[in-house]
């Protein structure tokens, strides 16, 4: 008999897009997660339609308060029997007891390839530092702000002609396919957390190097 789905909450602030790139993928037989409950801290954050779509239960929490907020936060998690968390445009921060009470079962999709880039801002920091390569990382959430264990990190080349919205499209595609891979690797149990780090069974390894710029032109 295949095992039981691991049931994952995902927590939203606004537009939704990941949570809607984790639905989707979770739509698929194969899949080690299912999403049992999305809950958002906005009465009218677009992402909701997206689960309601989907049929999937939804709880508005927008108590001001931390603890009131995280006290009716757990209360809904333990409702739905929800073993992960996903935080995906989720813009408020939790408390220190918060993260721990969920170590190591807490992700969260950041638009940079971490440890550069943590805070807002990020598509128009890397335009300005002069990056060749930007992208996005999914990870385990410690207390520290955009800190914790690496699962899943996506990279794109700055062009010449990027500007901070094109490349933001561009980081945000790239988050609708790499959250739904981090999500997957640890609901099957095969990323697992070792010293700090994330160790990966069984995944392909990628070998290929990548310049930016590729080569001379012309040459
Ligand atoms: C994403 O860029 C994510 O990396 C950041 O907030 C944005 C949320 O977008 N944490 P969406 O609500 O998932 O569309």
């Amino acid at each position: 008999m295949p095992e039981a789905r691991r049931r994952a909450a995902v927590l939203i602030s606004g537009r939704g897009s990941n949570l809607e790139a984790l639905i989707d993928a979770c739509r698929h037989p194969a899949a080690s997660a299912e999403i049992a409950l999305v809950v958002s801290d906005h009465a009218d954050a677009a992402g909701l339609e997206h689960a309601r779509r989907a049929g999937i239960a939804t709880e508005v929490i927008t108590d001001a308060k931390r603890d009131n907020f995280e006290q009716r936060l757990n209360t809904a998690l333990e409702r739905f029997d929800v073993q992960w968390v996903c935080l995906a445009g989720f813009m408020r921060i939790l408390s220190r007891s918060q993260v721990e009470r969920w170590r190591d079962r807490l992700l969260n999709v950041h638009p940079s390839l971490l440890p550069a880039f943590r805070g807002l801002d990020t598509h128009r920091r890397a335009l300005e530092a002069g990056v060749r390569f930007h992208g996005c990382t999914v990870h385990l959430v410690r207390a520290e702000i955009d800190a914790g264990p690496i699962i899943v990190q996506g990279v794109v080349p700055v062009l010449p002609e990027d500007d901070e919205k094109g490349l933001a499209a561009r980081v945000l595609a790239l988050e609708h396919r790499c959250y739904p891979l981090a999500l997957e690797l640890v609901a099957s149990g095969r990323a697992r957390v070792v010293d700090q780090r994330v160790v990966i069974e069984g995944a392909a390894t990628a070998e290929a190097s990548l310049l930016n710029p590729p080569s001379l032109g012309g040459t």
